[in-house]
């Protein structure tokens, strides 16, 4: 039995609306990609959203757009992909990483305070496999010593933590619709955000610091664009945001079923003895965007051949950035640094986890895993 490691889920509502699109004459940055950014911003219950090509350009935008750069520090974490240590240096500024909660993987509160100099600027923390960081823990860091404060949700569309969403403590919360994200076009991403004057300033930053897009400049009698500041070309297109309106809508009842096949796991899993799962803690909804494992670290890459071996597709999210040659060179990091971490790292395996996946398939992991 082949087991995919993701599958989307997307149907005949998206092609119709791609096809819908592909009939006018708007394919880039226009009335889709407002609607998307309306309607994802209802939903996520922020004022505004602006569409991108990725979450990595997401994180670059929002650094820039909060006026991080050379010279300045970002406090983020190692247990991430390593798009958030690099949109940092994008920007000309530095990642310091924080170790990680062991039971969650997520930024540990705790340690914030201690890595702050006078140099630090902001905080990028990441809602790693759908469980939100404590967003009212780190939001007061962030308050007591005037931080910015970007969130890295490309793992976490659906998440909540003690009542608080993204976005809401936050200046930015910035969001991934790669190809096997629980919304996808693909590759695409976004900002979200309340402040009006930033969502004016990404919405500049994302086409070259123009101060028209073509839908502006095309509607009706041609009118002259200027350039206001240096920005970057990264706007979302309009194919992208008819793949991605009508998700929206079934953002929750897909939410339900990764719930199921979420518990569905977990009963299999507790009954393997030398598997562990990081914890999701009380008062958390998790957005569940991987089902991920921890096996010992001497049997991990054994682990994932047997698994691939068996039509098994798997995944390794993540080892540690810091970890990783070109943070080692540049940097000089060496084992040990951020222990917690660096166990993630060498521990975890990420199992096939997609709306879909049958029960037989659940089971048939766990057989194998067992075996
Ligand atoms: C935690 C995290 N941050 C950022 C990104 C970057 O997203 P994108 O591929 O949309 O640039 C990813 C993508 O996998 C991610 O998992």
């Amino acid at each position: 039995m082949k087991v995919e490691f993701y599958k989307h889920n997307l149907g005949v509502e998206e092609q119709q609306k791609v096809l819908e699109c592909l009939s006018g004459i708007f394919l880039t940055t226009g009335q889709y990609v407002k609607d998307f950014e309306n309607r994802f911003a209802q939903y996520l219950g922020l004022k505004n959203v602006v569409g991108l090509t990725s979450c990595t350009a997401a994180l670059h935008l929002s650094l820039l757009a909060l006026d991080i750069g050379p010279g300045d520090e970002v406090i983020t974490t190692p247990m991430t992909f390593i798009a958030t240590a690099n949109a940092i240096l994008y920007v000309g500024a530095k990642p310091v990483f924080v170790d990680v909660e062991p039971q969650t993987g997520l930024i540990d509160p705790l340690l914030i305070e201690a890595a702050i100099t006078s140099r630090t600027k902001a905080i990028i923390p990441v809602h790693l496999y759908g469980q939100m960081c404590d967003m009212k823990a780190i939001s007061k860091i962030a308050h007591k010593y005037n931080l910015k404060l970007i969130e890295d949700c490309a793992h976490c569309v659906e998440g909540v933590r003690d009542g608080v969403r993204p976005g809401q403590l936050s200046d930015a919360a910035c969001y991934s619709f790669y190809a096997t994200k629980n919304l996808t076009c693909g590759e695409g991403g976004a900002v979200a955000c309340n402040d009006d004057s930033l969502a004016q300033r990404l919405m500049t930053l994302r086409q070259h610091g123009m101060s028209k897009s073509a839908a502006d400049r095309y509607t009706g009698a041609y009118q002259h664009w200027d350039m206001t500041e240096l920005g970057w070309k990264y706007n979302m297109s309009n194919i992208q945001a008819a793949l991605l309106i009508p998700q929206i809508d079934r953002i929750e009842e897909r939410w339900q079923k990764r719930d199921l096949l979420y518990k569905l796991y977990r009963h299999h899993i507790n009954k393997i003895s030398y598997l562990n799962a990081p914890k999701i803690v009380d008062g958390v909804k998790s957005a569940y965007h991987l089902f991920t494992i921890k096996v010992p670290a001497d049997q991990r890459d054994a682990l994932l051949g047997r698994l691939n071996s068996n039509d098994i597709g798997c995944a390794v999210n993540y080892r540690a950035v810091h970890l990783l040659t070109f943070y080692k060179d540049e940097f000089g990091y060496k084992l040990n640094t951020f222990p917690k971490a660096e166990q993630f790292g060498f521990e975890t395996i990420s199992l096939p986890f997609w709306i879909g996946l049958a029960e037989s398939q659940v089971e048939h992991v766990a057989r194998i895993l067992n075996a």
